[in-house]
């Protein structure tokens, strides 16, 4: 186990170099047991859900090692079509896989995701798009079994735009026979990272970014080389951690390889930060950002599949708000269980109110530190954004769930100016 030393109180200042995307990462990593082939990634986040990954990965036969920010991903020799419960209980978004290992088999067996620490996470909306694509599935002894022998392509509607059966979809219809269509796609970002690291592939696939996707099966694709888009969700936690510290700091790394500027992909959580008086300034690739230390309140945030707020912003967005000058309203439409970490800041003097997807936060300009417990990944960041603020000495517990999603978060952190340290015991 692990915990975070915090003593609150400083500003951050200086320059942050932000990170490969953890969401972007995981599909890619996924898609790569399509083409029996060497696949190089750069920009790779070293987070624990990259590891996971990995193991899955290795456990099916694929060969993957890491050089620095860069990971090598061979999937020419898979030898096993059995992704089994000790790994996928780690990571239930490695759910992504099933889609493309359908692609890739004739037969999956994949043992069934459970629900995670921010709610029930169902999955079929994965598995009602597999069977229109024409595979057999029977779910048994806490797994799930494929038949994918003969997919063919299908004009598939999704009842929710879900993040991750979209991808599994798109990896599923990859060597379908025929053309297939995603309506009611998702549309974030991440979708578009992915099209494009498998049109480097080979493959024929179009509209990511859009809720139209639509796929052409191929018979045959080759290794990539590819560059990861930064983290989108990394970039909106490090700007609040600015905001709540009153800092000022130069964000880095702000440019995926096709020139996307990452601010672009989270203008609603960059609306509400100058609406709470976060002064950011767009510069190519990096971002000027300086607050005066005092939080406005937010009138309304609601979460929502993009390019509405993400609810991954949710957490650290109700810490930073829990220091403002008055009263702000988050409502939770994604997720039935991501106000838990409401419990732990409280410790600090936060006054956050949760009744059902509806939490009223009353700023109470200063918060205090105390011994806290993260029990979920943006929870536990937005721990530590809170204990940055907090008048004296913090400690954050269990920093694993932290380390699934955030690269090097303390020495980051500690490189422009926080007072943090690592702890094992
Ligand atoms: C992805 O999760 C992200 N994870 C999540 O980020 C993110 O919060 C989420 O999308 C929403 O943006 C990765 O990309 C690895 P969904 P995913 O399927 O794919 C319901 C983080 O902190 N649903 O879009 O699991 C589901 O219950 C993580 O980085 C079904 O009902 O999200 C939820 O209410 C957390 N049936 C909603 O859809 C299904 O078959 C959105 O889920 C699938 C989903």
């Amino acid at each position: 186990m692990s915990k975070y030393l915090i003593e609150g109180g400083r500003r951050l200042e200086g320059e942050i170099a932000v990170q490969g995307s953890k969401n972007a990462t995981l599909p890619i990593m996924a898609a790569c047991v399509l083409n029996s082939a060497e696949n190089i990634l750069h920009n790779v986040p070293d987070i624990l859900d990259v590891q996971i990954m990995a193991e899955i990965l290795t456990s099916i036969g694929c060969t993957v090692r890491r050089e620095g920010s860069d990971l090598y991903i061979n999937s020419e020799g898979i030898n096993s079509n059995v992704v089994c419960e000790r790994l996928v209980s780690q990571m239930r978004s490695s759910i992504v896989l099933l889609g493309a290992l359908a692609s890739r088999l004739d037969n999956v067996q994949f043992s069934y995701p459970g629900g995670s620490d921010i709610g029930y996470r169902p999955i079929d909306i994965h598995l009602k798009g597999l069977c229109d694509l024409g595979a057999q599935i029977t779910k048994e002894r806490g797994y799930i079994f494929v038949t994918s022998d003969n997919l063919h392509g299908k004009n598939i509607v999704l009842d929710y735009p879900s993040v991750g059966a979209t991808e599994s979809l798109i990896l599923a219809s990859i060597f379908s026979n025929g053309y297939t269509n995603i309506s009611n796609a998702a549309k974030e970002p991440e979708i578009i990272d992915l099209q494009n690291f498998l049109l480097g592939m080979g493959a024929k696939v179009g509209g990511a970014g859009t809720n139209n996707i639509y796929i052409d099966g191929v018979q045959k694709l080759h290794g990539c080389e590819y560059t990861i888009m930064p983290d989108r969700i990394a970039l909106g936690t490090y700007l609040c951690a600015v905001h709540i510290t009153g800092g000022k700091v130069m964000l880095k790394n702000l440019e995926s390889e096709d020139n996307l500027t990452i601010l672009d992909t989270i203008k609603a959580p960059h609306y509400k930060l100058l609406e709470s008086g976060l002064k950011i300034r767009n510069l190519p690739g990096r971002a000027m950002v300086e607050s005066t230390g005092i939080v406005q309140p937010i009138s309304s945030i609601v979460t929502q599949p993009y390019p509405g707020f993400p609810t991954d912003l949710q957490n650290p967005f109700l810490s930073m708000l829990s220091v403002a000058k008055g009263s702000s309203f988050v409502k939770e439409t994604i997720f039935d269980s991501r106000f838990k970490f409401i419990s732990q800041i409280a410790r600090m003097g936060a006054n956050i109110r949760a009744e059902g997807s509806l939490a009223v936060v009353t700023g109470v300009g200063k918060l205090s530190g105390a011994k806290v417990y993260a029990e979920d990944l943006r929870g536990g960041a937005a721990l530590v954004l809170a204990a940055l603020a907090a008048e004296g000495k913090s400690e954050v517990v269990d920093t694993r769930h932290i380390d699934r999603g955030y690269e090097k978060m303390a020495e980051l952190l500690a490189d422009v100016g926080a007072c943090i340290k690592r702890v094992d015991y």
